[in-house]
């Protein structure tokens, strides 16, 4: 088979900003929500296996190295568990592959735009592939997410999902537009993370409802999965904040960007001086290790994890017209996890 080689050789790369002794633990998903649908994750795996084989070699060599360097696989397991829970049988695979796809995508290409050090563990794909590379590979990654979308579910899912594509798009546009700009309110943050993040995993919790086409219950899912999206996405800006487990990314990066996340709102009105410094000028390495120590020393990062506990608890009341199932509860169990997750 044609695989390209990396620019750098192929060695497996050392995460660099993590310390060497850093826990290299992966905490999992909860493992009774995985059991559950255990055997369509096997074969989501397999399929994705089989797209990525499809392709020429330098795609599959730059989709290869992000997709089997590990991810929890957050996306696939909501599609099922969200597919079950509305009483959605048959083969998942090929609509659970869907979310995994676009997100590939959504990293190949945010990891370009931050400037990212690293990404699961390695040194993001662009420090390999260069950036040409990994951005036409992003864009392969999402049409090809598309496509399967369109062969395997009707069209609200395809509609559906290209307008999460869309509104990602935008939520990194509006990001990095407001880089470095601390005034950015509440509602700006969230306008961006509910495009960025929460939008593709609305979708992945409600493509079984729509393939069912209960529209009611459709919407309900939808909302349940953009509550648990934002509240994922502030877990994420915590976790920027280095108090995770090994994330497999650098902490210091939102920072390092001013990127104005709920703990560093939090952080300056705690802590004023903190805003005066930040606008006078973006943080050099050597300054955000402290700088990060500052943050958590206001206690931000506890009321963040309050803000994103609440949202969660809302999603979860969205579920309450869904039967009792094992699988109900998986997606309320996996909802926390979210939350909660420490990488
Ligand atoms: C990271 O997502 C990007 C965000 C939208 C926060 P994940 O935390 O799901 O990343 P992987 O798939 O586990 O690497
Ligand atoms: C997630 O935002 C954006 C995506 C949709 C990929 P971040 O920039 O916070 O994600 P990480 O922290 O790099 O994973
Ligand atoms: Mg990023
Ligand atoms: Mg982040």
């Amino acid at each position: 088979m044609n695989r390209i080689q990396p620019l750098h050789g192929t060695r497996r790369l050392e995460p660099r900003g993590v310390a060497a002794d850093a826990p290299r633990t992966r905490i999992q998903p909860p493992t009774h929500a995985f059991a559950l649908v255990a055997e369509e994750m096997r074969r989501t795996e397999e399929t994705l296996d089989e797209v990525l084989s499809g392709t020429i070699g330098p795609v599959e060599g730059a989709a290869r190295y992000l997709a089997s360097a590990g991810g929890k696989r957050v996306r696939p397991l909501l599609t099922a568990l969200g597919a079950r829970a509305v009483g959605l049988g048959g083969d998942l695979s090929r609509l659970m592959v869907v979310g995994e796809l676009i997100h590939l995508g959504s990293l190949l290409h945010d990891d370009v735009v931050d400037d990212a050090a690293t990404r699961r563990g390695n040194d993001a794909a662009q420090h390999v592939y260069g950036n040409a590379l990994v951005i036409l590979t992003g864009d392969f990654c999402l049409a090809q997410g598309v496509l399967m979308a369109s062969e395997h579910g009707g069209h609200a899912c395809v509609s559906g999902l290209a307008a999460a594509v869309k509104a990602m798009a935008e939520g990194e546009v509006l990001q990095l537009q407001r880089a470095g700009d601390l005034d950015t309110t509440m509602e700006e943050y969230l306008e961006v993370i509910d495009r960025k993040s929460a939008a593709l995993i609305a979708w992945c919790a409600s493509v079984g409802a729509n393939a069912l086409g209960d529209e009611p219950l459709a919407a309900r899912m939808e909302r349940f999965g953009r509550t648990v999206g934002v509240a994922f996405q502030i877990t994420d800006d915590i976790l920027d904040y280095g108090t995770g487990d090994f994330t497999g990314k650098t902490p210091g990066t939102d920072l390092k960007e001013r990127k104005l996340t709920l703990p560093l709102l939090y952080a300056m009105e705690s802590n004023p001086s903190l805003k005066t410094r930040l606008q006078a000028h973006a943080p050099t390495d050597e300054e955000i290790p402290g700088l990060l120590a500052e943050v958590r020393a206001t206690g931000a990062l506890e009321r963040s994890a309050a803000y994103a506990s609440d949202l969660v608890d809302q999603g979860i009341a969205e579920l309450s017209v869904l039967p009792d199932s094992p699988h109900k509860q998986a997606l309320a169990d996996l909802a926390r996890y979210l939350a909660e997750r420490v990488a």
